[in-house]
Order: structure tokens, then sequence, then C-alpha cells
């Protein structure tokens, strides 16, 4: 009982600390933009020290925006933003829009709201990926830029080879949109779903799925002996509940160790076959650190994370001016996720504005449990929340509405009118032919 206070009161706390950072940061960014009004600002052909991004998504956006807006007016520095993505993928959503229709386009948000009220010249945007890094410069894949850096920030998260459900792998909204098109007619065409890996992403397709489609045959093989082995034994519970009410068929502690896709076939470890309709790949994602294997290759640790030290810089005493933030750093987050990532931008980014003024980086990161929060979704009416400290846990059951979750919240968050997208009405002719043609 008491623990369970303590937990209530570190939630309040923690909650008060992020409106307490976000108004400190909203309160300087104004002073900047009154500043540049009064006593004007440096053109963006005069700010030629380049801190570079790499990676736009929760953890990269994050320092971007914050950057952007704190460097003084006269500041001959500015942000230069390096993502592949049309549109910001948000992957919350991913698992419940492979499997229910119609709200696709949700899923990507439309870059530059968060950029709204930066000063004239304080960010470029490139849509490109980097190829390379050296001690000076980044190199672009597409355009073959070559973009000189002072301070660099590597935020290139994680991903997946098989893509969907787990991560999108396109790097434009419509061709995006049209993957998960394809898996929804996947499982929509099914009568047999193999998922595998019982982590958040397994769990939530799996049970969506079965709560969709009640006449089909999920199956949902997992290695370990509980779901979300990860958490606490209370989610543990939770989820195995929700997969059993709904009737999805569990198999733990064995392994899919061959995927037949011409037969249909997937083995596991025990030996047992499964034949299949449609394969669902949730075995989780790896941190796409390879970007700095030529730069700083000992920082790449087995788990292949960037090793950080507490201030983010990369752990290279040579590389003083190169950070990293969000699912690829190696800050031992026991769940990372966005929260984790966007704490961690925070960090990064206010480090760098010291660093860019001359002044030594003293902010530090360290994991809180708060950060672990996990809202999962089992089924399309429900989900359960938890938190946990490995002392105690705290869960809460709710019952959802939104077939489309949190996506409005998200595309307002990022400083959008949810599902306001311009680029919508410009591939409108697009979106109507395919319709009637999707992919399976
Ligand atoms: C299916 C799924 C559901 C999730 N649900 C939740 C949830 O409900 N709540 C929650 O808090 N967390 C959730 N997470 C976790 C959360 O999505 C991640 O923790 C978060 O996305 C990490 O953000 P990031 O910025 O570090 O990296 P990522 O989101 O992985 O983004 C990295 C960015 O870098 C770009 N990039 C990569 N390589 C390069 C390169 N060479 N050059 C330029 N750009 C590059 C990519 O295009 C991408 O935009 C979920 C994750 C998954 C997979
Ligand atoms: N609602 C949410 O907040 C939400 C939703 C989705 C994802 N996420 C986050 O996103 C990240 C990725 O989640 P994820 O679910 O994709 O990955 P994950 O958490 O790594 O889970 C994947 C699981 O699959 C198991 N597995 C791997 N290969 C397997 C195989 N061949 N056969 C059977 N099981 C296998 C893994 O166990 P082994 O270790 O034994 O290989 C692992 O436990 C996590 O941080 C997660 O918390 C959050």
């Amino acid at each position: 009982m008491l623990e369970k206070a303590g937990l209530y009161t570190k939630v309040v706390g923690y909650t008060l600390y992020v409106i307490w950072a976000e108004l400190r940061l909203a309160l300087g960014a104004a002073i900047i933009r009154r500043q540049a009004s009064w006593f004007g600002s440096l053109g963006a052909e005069k700010r030629t020290r380049n801190i570079v991004i790499v990676g736009a998504s929760f953890a990269g956006y994050r320092v971007a925006q914050i950057v952007a807006k704190a460097l003084p007016p006269r500041s001959p520095y500015r942000v230069v933003v390096i993502e592949p993505n049309s549109h910001f993928q948000f992957t919350w959503v991913l698992p419940r829009f492979c499997v229910v229709q119609g709200h696709e386009h949700k899923a990507f948000i439309p870059y530059g709201g968060n950029m709204k009220g930066a000063i004239e010249g304080s960010y470029r945007w490139v849509k490109d990926k980097v190829a390379n890094i050296d001690r000076t410069a980044v190199k672009l894949q597409d355009s073959g830029e070559v973009i000189p850096y002072e301070f660099l920030v590597i935020a290139t998260g994680a991903g997946v080879k098989d893509g969907l459900p787990s991560r999108v792998n396109a790097t434009d909204k419509l061709e995006g949109m049209k993957l998960l098109q394809g898996m929804q007619k996947g499982v929509e065409s099914a009568n047999t779903v193999v998922v595998v890996g019982g982590g958040a992403a397994g769990v939530e397709v799996a049970t969506d799925a079965k709560a969709l489609y009640p006449e089909k045959h999920i199956i949902l093989v997992h290695s370990r002996p509980a779901v979300m082995h990860r958490f606490g034994r209370g989610l543990q519970k939770a989820a195995r509940e929700g997969l059993e009410r709904l009737g999805v068929e569990l198999i733990l502690e064995d392994r899919v160790v061959d995927e037949d896709a011409s037969s249909k076939v997937v083995t596991l470890k025990s030996g047992r076959k499964i034949s299949y309709d449609f394969y669902m790949n949730c075995a989780g994602q790896r941190p796409l650190s390879d970007v700095i294997a030529n730069l700083s290759p000992n920082s790449i640790s087995s788990t292949g994370h960037i090793k950080v030290k507490p201030t983010l810089q990369i752990d290279d005493d040579s590389l003083p001016n190169v950070y990293t933030c969000g699912d690829v750093a190696d800050t031992k987050t026991p769940n990372p996720n966005s929260r984790s990532g966007t704490r961690q931008a925070t960090v990064v980014a206010e480090n760098i504005v010291l660093a860019a003024a001359g002044k030594k980086p003293r902010h530090i990161y360290k994991n809180q449990w708060v950060d672990g929060i996990i809202k999962l979704t089992l089924g399309l009416d429900r989900s359960v929340t938890h938190l946990g400290d490995g002392i105690s846990e705290l869960l809460f059951s709710s019952k959802e509405t939104d077939e489309a979750l949190m996506s409005a919240m998200c595309w307002s968050r990022m400083g959008e009118k949810p599902f306001e997208d311009k680029y919508m009405d410009d591939h409108s002719a697009e979106v109507e032919a395919d319709s009637s043609k999707v992919p399976v």
C-alpha cells in the first residue's frame, strides 16, 4: 500500500518536472523570438556553422526543435536536419493500422509543425539519408552533398529488416500507406495468422487481429515463459489474460527457427511445424548505429547501441562534439520508448546550446523508471497501462473507443491540425486510383 502511494507521488513529481521543463523551453524560445524582432537576426547565408542532426523521429526532431529555437538571433550556428522520410512516422499506431482499415494516413504526420516559431535562418531541413560520416562532415546518400558539421547528433533509432508491423521501411507516405493496406488485406484474407514475438508489438497486433476477426486462428509464438517478459509480472499476467480472453493461441518457450514463405510453413525450435496463410514478424528491432562505423567503431556496443557519457556525448574522448539519443543510444534504459528518447533529446539539445555558446555541457541523463510507463492495447476496445519501479507496480485497465488510438493527439503535439496534410491533396488522384487495387 505504502509502496503504491510512493509510486503515485513519484508520478506526480515527474509530471510536474516535465511541465516545468516544457515551460522553461517555451519561455526561452519566446525570448529569442522577441530579441530577433527587436534587434534583428543573422540571415541563413551568415549562419555557416552547422549543428547536424541525423534522423528526425521522437529524439532527433525534438533536438532540432529545441536547438533551432534556443540559438541566439545573431548566432553563427544553424541546425541542419537530415531525414529520409517524407513524414514523421508514428510508430505507436502501426500494429493497429496493420489490422484495422481506413486510418493509414494518420500514421504519417507532416514535418514542420514543431519548427514553427524558429527564427528565419536557424535551421535547414534536408530530405535525404546520411551515407557516411567522418570527423568533419556527413555525406548524403541521394544528392552526394557533403555537409560539414561542428556539432553532430546521431538519432537514427532502431529498425527491422522485415518492416511492418514494427517499422514502415518506406520513406514516402503513399508507399507506407500501401504497405499498411497490404498487411490489412493479408490478415483479412487469411484463415491462420502466425505472429512471432510476444513483446508489445506482437501482443498488440495479435489481439487486434483476433478482436476484429474472431473466427480466424491467430497464433502468437514467443521465446520466453511469459509475454511482455521485460516488464513486471502484473503486465505479463494482464497481457496473457488479454490474449486468452480473445482466444489467441499462445505458444511459449519456443522459437520460430525457419519460415518457408513458398510453402507457408514455420518451423519451431521444438520441431513443431505450423501452416499459415499470413505471417507477421514482431521479433524485435536492432539499433541503427552503422552510420558511425567509420567515425568511431569502438563506440558501438556489442548490442549495436552507441556508447554514451552521462552528457550523451558519445563515449569517444576524441569526439566531444558528437552526441546521440533515442533508441540507438546505449543509455541502459530498461524500456526504451518515446518518453525516454524525448527526455534524452532535451539533454542533448541543452548541452549543444551550451557548447555552441562556448560553455561546458553540464546536463546529464539519468534513467527514471517513470519513463518506462507503457500503455498496451489488448484488442480494439481495451488497454492496460503499466508502471513499475522494480519493487511495486501499478496497472490501470481502460476502455478504448478511438480506433485510431492517440493519432489525433500526436498530430496536435507535432504542431499539426489532425489530419490535414497538403501532401494528401497533392496525391489525391493516386490515392483514389489505388484504393480499388490494394496490393496483398
Ligand atoms: C510498433 C511500435 C510501437 C511503439 N509504441 C510505442 C508507444 O505506444 N509508446 C512509446 O512511448 N513508445 C512506443 N514505441 C517505441 C518508440 O517508437 C521508439 O522508442 C521511438 O520511435 C524512438 O525514437 P528515435 O527518434 O530514437 O528513433 P526512431 O523512431 O527509430 O527514428 C529514427 C529516425 O532516424 C532516421 N534515420 C535512420 N537512419 C538514418 C540515416 N542514415 N540518415 C538520416 N536519417 C536516418 C529514420 O528515418 C527515423 O526517422 C513503439 C515502437 C514500435 C516499433
Ligand atoms: N504500446 C507500446 O508502448 C509499444 C508497442 C510496440 C512496441 N513498443 C516498444 O518498441 C520496442 C520494440 O518492441 P517489439 O515488440 O517490436 O520487440 P521486443 O520488445 O524486442 O519483443 C520481441 C520479442 O520477440 C522475441 N523473439 C525474437 N525472435 C523470436 C523468435 N524467432 N521466435 C519467438 N520469439 C522471438 C524476443 O525474445 P528473445 O529475446 O528471446 O529473442 C522478444 O521478447 C520495445 O521497446 C517496445 O517496448 C512499445
